[in-house]
């Protein structure tokens, strides 16, 4: 690996530590907050891709488990990484490479490389669909609470993840235009 890549992964770390200095929002009904460093996740695998977006993850997901507080609120630890939202800091740790999986993937069958709508479709399938599947699996088991019932309460999530996710997806196309990060980005 080169030091340019190792310099993208210290950066994209350093980034969604930061991501977490902004408090979360406790939303009540479920002892999870609507943060924004999922944000800093989803940016992960658009912009480092599979490999080094992992990289990064997993660092940042390691730091947090021996103790450093660097979640959301300035927590850290094994018992808070094993706790509650520990299914979305798991279903993180994939993100990057199925992001990018994905969008390989989606290219190779069209032959071509994927406009910005068919790269937003991928990216919300796994910031939502993947991340609250296995959240809630692990949610419902952590907390008693009925699976159906914990899955309906990420219902609070989707309006601001969608719109990340959208952010995230408008940055990583327009620096693919300039950079050339993807090739399987128009
Ligand atoms: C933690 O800091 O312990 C993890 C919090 C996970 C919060 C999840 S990420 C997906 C969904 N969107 C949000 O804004 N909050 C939840």
């Amino acid at each position: 690996m080169k030091s340019k890549d190792l310099t993208q992964i210290a950066l994209m770390v350093a980034l969604i530590i930061v991501l977490g200095f902004i408090p979360g929002i406790p939303i009540g009904i479920i002892p999870v907050p609507i943060i924004l460093q999922n944000f800093g996740i989803i940016l992960a695998g658009l912009l480092l891709g599979g490999k080094k977006g992992t990289i990064a993850v997993a660092i940042f997901i390691l730091l947090a488990a021996i103790g450093l507080p660097i979640l959301s609120g300035f927590r850290g630890g094994l018992a808070v990484v094993l706790g509650p939202t520990g299914g979305y800091i798991f279903a993180w740790l994939l993100t990057p490479a199925l992001i990018a999986g994905g969008i390989d993937l989606m290219a190779k069958l069209l032959r071509q490389p994927l406009n910005f709508g068919w790269v937003l479709l991928i990216t919300l399938i796994v910031s939502i669909l993947w991340v609250y599947l296995v959240a809630v699996i692990w949610l419902s088991y952590q907390t008693h609470m009925p699976f159906m019932a914990a899955l309906s309460a990420n219902g609070v999530f989707i309006p601001g993840d969608v719109i990340k996710t959208v952010i995230a997806v408008i940055i990583a196309v327009r620096l693919n235009h300039s950079l050339k990060l993807n090739p399987q980005i128009k």
